[in-house]
């Protein structure tokens, strides 16, 4: 089993520093060009409440690679993510997960399951995190992009994995932290830099979360999930969501959706987790149990739908085994939960027609081609993770808004209570119990089938028969668009440059975890994060590397670059690149 270099969050000075060097110089943030900013429209108002917070659009990143450092949350922030379910934090944080661990090349496998920073580094990731979107909500060289009132946003924390370890002094100082983050603000705040250095003493809101989503392993005792919710609820006085699984469905169902129906007859199933997690019945007496508690102590409850389906690794990309499935096939696996769980227990969640106490929020391959019908169930927040490590990544949210925003309009629904309102009295015309088993039927059997199917989700991504080289590629972009770190930036080859391609690329190497998604999305054959110049920030990682690599040293306006032995030749067109007048780095010289 191959181990990841470890992640190396970037400190606030640098991150914030970089987002004034980069808007200056290229009117980016993070690499996200201001096209794919999300701007709240006039006539059609998105928002929703999570467990009873105000949150201006109903999507977010689902608890993964997209909200586990500070820069990735400001992304999903800018392009128009309002609820954040933060990667979910357990005891044990210095678990080896082996690599790649992410395989999209299909409908979406990974074997993230566990958080790979240090507890107290997550809470200072979620906490500069905050920070910086305060900032940047009111910082004016913005307000074109993301209007005068970009609106509430929600961070919703995430533990697990069992009771004893979210009982030990540190995940209960974790969620302290979050609850009240003005010493970790204080701490952070002299930081603050130029041009940002007037919220030094802004007021911070310090409440950064009151919220938590509990992350249940598979084959977690039910038992257990419920002194859980207890235990969060009654120590920590919070609003607590529980994280289902999809083998909730039973075995035979899941085989008659995944297998037949959708035509995956290749994935094996982990027949054991069925036996191990939860079921059915014990889930309808859980939910309502759980809900009792919660109004008996005047807290909020509710579901979610649903973490990833565990399945055997018969694949030869990831080394761990088992492996845990999202994407298409999760959609209709959660959305058929859905429709039996409302079936099951009616006037129990707060969804359309049924009008229940149970916020029932949603995971399972949320995608533009269904972010629409996805809403229209009632179900919110919907959070997703495999749709933003594809192409295009973060900027991938905006689109998803707009096209929600034209269904809406199109439909004469100018809020999300319209909204619902209009898929109800649809699906009910259409003869179906609600907008759940409309949706249900149309994509298991209906035209809607065809995007989730196999036959939809079998080819791996293109590719052409070319070896990756450091310098010069097709420039496809992909690599820095499906990094969910924004590890890969890329700059314009000057002119008259010795080396091939408009664009070069380069990795900054302390927040790559060596995932493997940049590898799988390459059109070229090779691993852009190994062979892209590495570009190292912390002289201490530097040193630990192999291979190709440059320390890079803040040098009068610019850097100077010191290349791992057998690599100076390259330090030249390097320098030529990264000093750049023009573009150059998009780190702040200043700020290494
Ligand atoms: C790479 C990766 C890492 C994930 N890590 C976590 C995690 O730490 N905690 C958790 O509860 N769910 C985790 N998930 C599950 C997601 O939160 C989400 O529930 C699931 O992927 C279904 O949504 P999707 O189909 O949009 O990916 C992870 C998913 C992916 C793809
Ligand atoms: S650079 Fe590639 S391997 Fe590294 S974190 Fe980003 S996507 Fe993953
Ligand atoms: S390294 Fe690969 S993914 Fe990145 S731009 Fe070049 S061809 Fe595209």
């Amino acid at each position: 089993m191959e181990n990841a270099a470890p992640l190396t969050p970037f400190p606030l000075d640098v991150l914030l520093g970089r987002i004034a060097h980069e808007w200056e110089t290229r009117q980016r943030i993070f690499d996200l060009p201001t096209g794919r900013f999300w701007k709240r429209p006039d006539n059609i108002d998105l928002s929703m409440e999570f467990l009873g917070k105000p949150a201006a659009t109903p999507v977010g990143p689902a608890a993964g690679p997209h909200s586990q450092m500070a820069q990735n949350i400001v992304l999903g922030w800018l392009a128009g993510a309002r609820v954040f379910e933060l990667k979910t934090v357990q005891v044990l944080d210095d678990i080896d997960i082996g690599r790649p661990c992410i395989d999209m090349e299909t409908i979406g496998f990974n074997t993230e399951w566990s958080q790979e920073l240090k507890v107290a580094e997550s809470l200072e990731e979620y906490v500069k995190g905050w920070m910086i979107i305060e900032i940047l909500r009111q910082w004016e060289p913005l307000e074109p992009f993301v209007g005068t009132d970009p609106g509430p946003h929600v961070f919703d924390m995430s533990v697990g994995y069992d009771l004893a370890g979210i009982q030990t002094d540190k995940v209960a100082g974790f969620i302290g932290s979050l609850l009240d983050a003005g010493a970790e603000i204080d701490r952070l705040s002299p930081q603050i830099p130029e041009p940002f250095a007037g919220f030094r003493d802004h007021d911070f809101p310090t409440r950064v979360s009151d919220t938590l989503t509990l992350s249940t392993f598979h084959g977690c005792p039910p038992d257990e999930i419920e002194a859980m919710v207890k235990h969060l609820m009654d120590r920590h006085g919070l609003d607590v969501i529980v994280k289902l699984n999809p083998t909730l469905l039973g075995f035979p169902r899941v085989v008659e959706i995944l297998q037949k129906d959708l035509a995956y007859e290749h994935i094996r199933l982990n027949r054991l987790s069925f036996v191990d997690d939860l079921e059915i019945g014990r889930a309808v007496d859980l939910i309502s149990d759980l809900q009792k508690y919660a109004a008996d102590r005047e807290r909020r409850f509710g579901v979610k739908l649903t973490n990833t389906m565990v399945v055997n690794n018969d694949r030869d990309v990831l080394p761990d085994d088992p492996m845990y499935m999202s994407g298409p096939p999760l959609h209709v696996l959660a959305t058929s939960l859905l429709d039996d769980l409302l079936s099951t227990m009616p006037g129990t969640f707060m969804v359309a027609g049924h009008d229940g106490p149970v916020q029932v929020s949603f995971s399972a391959g949320v995608a533009k081609g269904n972010i629409s019908a996805t809403v229209g169930m009632g179900v919110a927040p919907a959070t997703l993770s495999s749709d933003l490590l594809r192409p295009g990544g973060y900027g991938r949210l905006e689109p998803m808004l707009r096209q929600l925003e034209k269904d809406m309009e199109a439909a004469g629904s100018h809020t999300l209570a319209e909204w619902h309102q209009h898929s109800w009295d649809e699906a009910r015309a259409g003869g179906f119990r609600g907008p759940a088993e409309a949706h249900m039927t149309n994509i298991v059997k209906g035209h809607g089938k065809s995007q989730y199917d196999l036959y939809a989700n079998e080819d791996p991504p293109r590719s052409v028969d070319h070896d990756l080289e450091m310098w010069g590629c097709v420039a496809c972009n992909f690599c820095v668009t499906v990094c969910p770190n924004d590890a890969f930036f890329r700059l314009p080859t000057p002119e008259g440059a010795d080396m091939s391609g408009r664009q070069q690329y380069f990795v900054l190497a302390e927040l790559c975890n060596e995932c493997g998604n940049c590898m799988v999305f390459c059109p070229e054959n090779g691993d852009p994060a190994q062979v892209k110049p590495k570009l190292y920030l912390d002289r201490s990682r530097f040193g630990l590397g192999e291979g190709q690599g440059f320390f890079l040293e803040p040098e009068g306006d610019g850097v100077s670059i010191t290349a791992r032995q057998g690599f100076e030749s390259e330090a030249g067109r390097l320098d030529e690149l990264l000093n750049d007048r023009v573009e150059g780095i998009p780190i702040r010289a200043g700020d290494l």
